[in-house]
């Protein structure tokens, strides 16, 4: 029987890998191979990644790809992404592609704040909080100063605090709910700390203040913690062109925009649809995320809220046809940061803010939202043309292959049978056992 191990954290690498080892893996050395092997020859860059994070045994690849030609807002692009779904990047470079001929994507951040709440319980008279909160608010500020110091100094900082009363929704709930502005950091440190101090000040004050010691019904502290929805740090990006600019060989631009308007109509209306509509833009959007070490599950959290806000889950883009014209957009929250966090030590990171050439943290909001619309588009005209195994299936043949240990030989000829004929798992399969007989 597995025994429960303490002091782990505290044992070397070679240790826990020793005791995994030995614990789950049946001391194969195929396994420890398999760990050592990702082990970067560069002591100084494995120890940047070992100290990442707690019990590193050792790094987990993903590729690092580029999609050329986006244009936005008259800039042309490479855009970074880390992703393993094969088809992803191509579909991005496909839409950057289409998009490049007809005007290109037009990208603006419509605000920039971020928030965060100190969550309260407080069951005396609601004016007696009040009055309370509204002497105390400069003390609150100013108990933040040092904080807040260079952000300031930059324009950003604590815009405003407000105390609500949430007892509609649960009894005894108030919040102090605070307003942030973060310039180019994601901020969720220094809005922590912020409000960890402010709540820390709100006790002090409120265990000495006459309004409550006379009465002895204080208000009290339950959690403070910045809000990763966040509805105000919105950005939109959109594409539009006459129809007739979406005509091809199959089908004619009136056709095809009619279709994709009503396939974006059906993620409007149908959750089951709508959360797969939005993981595909998710697809573009969390592949730029990663390859520039922001938060993606803060922005996974923040954009599903957002699909969800009108009550129901629903559709992230939107689509019209209107006096010829065909628009497709999207808007959603991103709290993104293009300094602090891991965008300094990250050497991968610090090359895809290079590639981007140094955006700030809306220029960084504008190309992930076109990374997402572009997806969507790719996705949409798929679907709603010749289906999405054709070129799902294409792009994922090489992983086939490889399952398969195919040479480099066989690879060059299935790739070039597979051109003509139709990928499945069972017909590569065939096609190889056949190539080895
Ligand atoms: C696959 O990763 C993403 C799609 O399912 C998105 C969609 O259905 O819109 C193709």
């Amino acid at each position: 029987m597995i025994q429960p191990i303490s002091g782990f954290s505290k044992k070397s690498k070679e240790e826990k890998i020793a005791w995994l080892l030995s614990t789950y893996l049946k001391e194969t050395t195929e396994a420890e191979q398999t760990l050592k092997k990702y082990w970067n020859a560069d002591s100084d860059l494995q120890k940047l990644h070992d100290d990442f994070i707690e019990n590193t045994l050792t790094n987990y690849y993903l590729p690092f790809a580029i999609a050329p030609n986006f244009l936005i807002n008259e800039t042309l692009y490479a855009i970074p992404m880390v992703i393993e779904e094969s088809s992803v990047v191509a579909a991005a470079s496909n839409a950057a592609k289409f998009w490049l001929d007809r005007g290109g994507f037009k990208a603006e951040v419509i605000s920039t704040e971020k928030n965060g709440q100190i969550h309260l319980n407080y069951y005396g008279e609601e004016d007696t909080l009040k009055t309370f909160f509204s002497e105390i608010k400069p003390t609150l500020i100013a108990s933040i100063a040092s904080i807040q110091e260079n952000m300031q100094k930059r324009g950003g900082g604590l815009l405003d605090i407000e105390l609500l009363n949430a007892t509609d929704t649960l009894e005894g709930y108030f919040q102090l709910h605070c307003r942030f502005e973060t310039l180019d950091a994601m901020g969720a440190n220094f809005i922590n700390s912020c409000l960890e101090t402010i709540a820390k000040t709100f006790e002090t004050e409120a265990h000495k203040n006459s309004l409550f010691t006379e009465i002895a019904i204080f208000p009290e502290v339950v959690l403070s913690i910045l809000s990763n929805y966040v509805p105000e740090c919105r950005v939109k990006a959109t594409v539009s062109c006459p129809v007739e600019f979406l005509n091809n060989k199959d089908i004619d631009g009136a056709t095809f925009a009619k279709k994709f308007v009503r396939a974006i109509d059906i993620a409007k209306a149908e959750t089951r649809r709508a959360v797969t509509h939005n993981k595909g833009i998710m697809n573009g959007i969390d592949a730029v995320i990663l390859a520039t070490g922001n938060d993606f599950r803060a922005v996974e959290a923040g954009v599903h809220a957002y699909a969800a806000k009108n009550g129901f889950y629903n559709s992230l883009t939107h689509a019209k046809v209107e006096d010829g014209i065909f628009t497709f957009w999207i808007e959603l929250p991103l709290a993104l940061g293009t300094v602090g966090g891991l965008t300094s030590l990250h050497p991968m990171v610090k090359l895809a803010f290079e590639i981007l050439q140094k955006p700030t943290a809306k220029e960084l909001m504008k190309i992930v939202a076109v990374a997402g619309l572009a997806q969507n588009f790719a996705a949409i005209r798929s679907l709603v043309t010749t289906g999405i195994q054709k070129g799902h299936m294409k792009m994922h043949l090489m992983n086939i292959l490889n399952q398969l240990a195919a040479t480099t030989e066989e690879k060059n000829t299935a790739v070039l049978h597979f051109k003509e004929n139709t990928v499945s798992h069972r017909a590569v399969v065939t096609y190889i056992e056949k190539l080895r007989r």
